[in-house]
């Protein structure tokens, strides 16, 4: 399978979202990951819809939004209108997980679900057939720069097997070493905060993690 890179603008310069979107969509990312955080669900607190609708036009790729946020039925519609292309909610905030995988399809946008390092996959058995994705977390879900926690590898394997050749991304931890773990487990798309904005290279970062997917 193609690996596909998305960077985490989580690591990028604030101050310049716009810009930083654009150099690193030149440098080759395939996603723009954008990490939405309420305070509630997890203790951090970045940005929101109005955020992701002014940066929609320096993203000429698809917006990947993570949303780490407790009640998440109440907000994808304005994420949809803001322009994200892929919205994933975490399994353990959402009430009616399988209502909230119809909903975001029928507002246009690719469903994703995402699991914190401590949850089983059992508990998406039963939707696994009707996400277009699913998230693993490799690090426990609120801030970058976290290590990699390498527990994660067999539920990559498990999650593989369940979802046929849809897409399985993994966040948290991703430099070129883990990258090689979590693609040779099974993942397809990498999220990379860190390793991507607090290099020299945005280029050479993405490079490094795509080949080592090969
Ligand atoms: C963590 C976020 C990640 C984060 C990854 O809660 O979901 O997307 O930006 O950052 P790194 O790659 O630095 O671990
Ligand atoms: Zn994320």
């Amino acid at each position: 399978m193609d690996i596909k890179i998305a960077p985490s603008i989580l690591a990028c310069d604030f101050g310049r979202l716009g810009e930083e979107i654009r150099t690193v969509i030149e440098a080759g990312a395939d996603l723009i990951h954008i990490d939405v955080m309420d305070g509630h669900f997890v203790p951090n607190i970045s940005i929101g819809p109005p955020v992701v609708a002014a940066l929609r036009q320096y993203c000429s790729v698809p917006m990947d939004v993570h949303l780490m946020i407790t009640e998440p039925e109440r907000y994808v519609a304005d994420f949809a209108n803001a322009g994200a292309d892929i919205i994933s909610f975490h399994i353990e905030a959402a009430k009616h997980p399988h209502r909230l995988v119809s909903a975001i399809k029928e507002l246009g946008c690719q469903a994703g679900v995402v699991l914190n390092p401590g949850t089983s996959e059992d508990d998406i058995e039963f939707l696994a057939d009707v996400v277009d994705m699913v998230l693993l977390m490799s690090v426990n879900p609120g801030f970058g720069g976290q290590e990699f926690i390498p527990e994660v590898l067999r539920k990559i394997q498990n999650v593989r097997a369940m979802i046929g050749n849809r897409d399985l991304e993994v966040d948290g931890g991703i430099d070129e070493t883990t990258a090689r773990m979590v693609v040779e487990a099974g993942a397809n798309v990498l999220v990379a905060g860190s390793y991507v904005f607090k290099s020299e290279s945005y280029l050479e970062a993405i490079e490094s993690l795509r080949l080592a997917g090969k």
